[in-house]
């Protein structure tokens, strides 16, 4: 018994040296951790259970029959983050520089098969060189079958992607497929083709940081969702995000313990909004302020900054912010931000989890940029996502809600619950500059009639009591009150119960 116990426990070892130290001394120098101690640190201590760590390729191209480590360049199993089961792969970029052969995706496989029978999150922790290249279509094919389980996933498990090291070629699709990508500042990157075929191909010249770092995927393409400084930070924020988020679509989101009384009156926000509507004003704020002992986790925030979206905690509960940010092109809807809200929306409503929308909206921004790459589509996602979600939706108007922006922005037609807004909301058709241009076109030389005609839609409109009288807004609130009657609000909806008709997936305009 002894002898066995003693071969397993040399398996064992062998198996935990990954590479070997060479290659996991090579992997240190680079600051990246391994493939096992990324795991230690996303999981509770000592909750990991591994599966599959003696699991070897078959294949005997090119000598590899004489290299066959134990675990084939990925760990696998589960455990647990602040007590709630995840399932893991987490790849050994010091086996084969973590590249994917047939054994190391059916490893992959088994784990995103269980976390949907069992409904919990994958966490997928990618540091690879893409398809082994020694196996060819075979790596290929082990490719394709976890994208498949990524698509079948979605929506029904909370899927995370962590990028660690290289992540490119058609590899980068199942992050893609994901609901969150987060990378580690200069030792990840991400991309299609890498600098040598953009160069061949484009004559571009161009960085792998340049073209598929954290930086440009935090602020210019939009493809992840945070960046970190090192492997440590970014498998905290991972083990944050998670505690933020329901196990499964019939699960609810966990409620923590709070120490933030729901009744809490905030009177800085009466001043919150400045006097002069041209004025900017941090949205943040609002949120910090609403949010239990100022808790929020903003989701790419380098991006589009002119909408802000992210979780808070309201009474405990998880809630998905989305508020426009006055600070930043005085908050206006653009592609952009009309794509990275409508995203957001739509987890959200996947996973049963509450809106809280924050409008202060100008309305879309003019112009050919804009509209030839397709404002019109790309705006419609987020109306979409906000007129199909079923979950609680309790939106407060700061400020200006015009035009189309306004019933984008969870309006009482797209079904919003609970519509409120503070005495300083302008919602009308547009500003009262615009609307006089438009309207008293033959009296703009001269200034004084177009001041009395300004003071008269400004009178008539900047201000929400026309909404409420016809009761698209349910009750003009004190600023100071928001955090009471939004966490008033939610309570109420817990037992919220509606659904959309039957059909056997929408058509989002894409
Ligand atoms: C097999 C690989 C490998 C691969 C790296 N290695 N990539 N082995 N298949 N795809 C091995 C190397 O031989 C080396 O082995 C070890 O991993 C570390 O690699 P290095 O090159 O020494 O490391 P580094 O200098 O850090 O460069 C990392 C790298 C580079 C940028 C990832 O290795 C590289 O360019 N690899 C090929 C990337 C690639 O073109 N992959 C295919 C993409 S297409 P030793 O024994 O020396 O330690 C694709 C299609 C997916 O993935 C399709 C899905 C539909």
């Amino acid at each position: 018994m002894s002898g066995i116990m003693a071969e397993l426990e040399k398996r064992r070892a062998a198996a935990r040296m990954g590479g070997g130290e060479k290659r996991v001394a090579a992997q240190h120098a680079k600051g990246k951790l391994t493939a096992r101690e990324r795991i230690e640190l996303l999981l509770d201590e000592g909750s990991f259970e591994e599966f599959d760590m003696f699991v070897k390729h078959r294949t005997t191209d090119f000598g590899m029959e004489a290299q066959r480590p134990e675990g084939d360049g990925v760990v696998t199993g589960w455990g647990t983050i602040n007590g709630r089961r995840v399932y893991v792969f987490s790849q050994d970029f010091t086996v084969f520089g973590g590249s994917l052969s047939e054994t190391h995706a059916q490893k992959i496989c088994k784990v995103m098969d269980m976390a949907m029978q069992n409904g919990a999150p994958v966490i997928g922790l990618n540091d690879s060189g893409g398809a082994r290249i020694q196996e060819g279509v075979a790596s290929l094919a082990g490719y394709a079958e976890v994208f498949q389980r990524n698509i079948l996933a979605s929506g029904v498990v909370p899927q995370i992607s962590v990028i660690m090291g290289p992540c490119a070629g058609g590899a980068v699709y199942s992050p893609a497929i994901t609901d969150f990508i987060f990378m580690v500042k200069d030792s990840s990157y991400m991309f299609v083709t890498g600098p040598d075929v953009v160069k061949t191909v484009t004559n571009e010249v161009v960085t792998a940081e340049e073209l598929g770092g954290a930086s440009t995927h935090t602020k210019k393409s939009s493809v992840a969702d945070g960046a970190f400084e090192n492997d440590v930070e970014t498998l905290a924020e991972v083990r944050r995000l998670v505690d933020f988020l329901p196990l499964n679509n019939r699960d609810k989101a966990p409620v923590r313990p709070f120490f933030d009384e729901a009744s809490r009156a905030d009177h800085s926000l009466d001043t919150l909004v400045p006097k002069n509507p041209n004025q900017p004003y941090d949205m943040k704020e609002l949120i910090l302020k609403v949010a239990d002992e100022g808790d929020f986790y903003e989701l790419q925030e380098d991006f589009a900054a002119n909408i802000i979206t992210g979780f808070i905690r309201v009474e405990g509960q998880t809630v998905g912010v989305v508020a426009n940010q006055p600070m930043v092109l005085a908050g206006v809807l653009d592609i952009d931000s009309s794509r990275k809200a409508a995203r957001f929306v739509r987890f959200c409503d996947a996973f049963e989890i509450p809106i809280l929308t924050f409008v202060d909206v100008p309305g879309f921004l003019p112009g050919t940029s804009q509209e030839y790459g397709g404002v019109i589509k790309h705006g419609a996602k987020l109306l979409f996502a906000y007129g199909e979600a079923t979950v609680p939706k309790v939106t407060v108007i700061t400020r200006k809600a015009y035009g189309g922006a306004y019933d984008v922005m969870a309006s009482k037609h797209l079904r919003g619950d609970f519509n409120y807004a503070w005495p300083t909301a302008q919602i009308a058709v547009m500003g009262a500059k615009g609307a006089v241009e438009i309207l008293y076109r033959s009296e703009l030389d001269d200034p004084e009639k177009i001041a009395a005609r300004t003071e008269e839609y400004e009178t008539n409109f900047a201000n929400p009591f026309r909404a409420a009288e016809r009761g698209f807004i349910d009750e003009v609130i004190l600023p100071h009150s928001t955090r009471k009657r939004v966490a008033r609000a939610f309570a109420s909806l817990r037992t919220k119960n509606q659904t959309n008709p039957w059909k056997k997936h929408d058509n989002i305009p894409l």
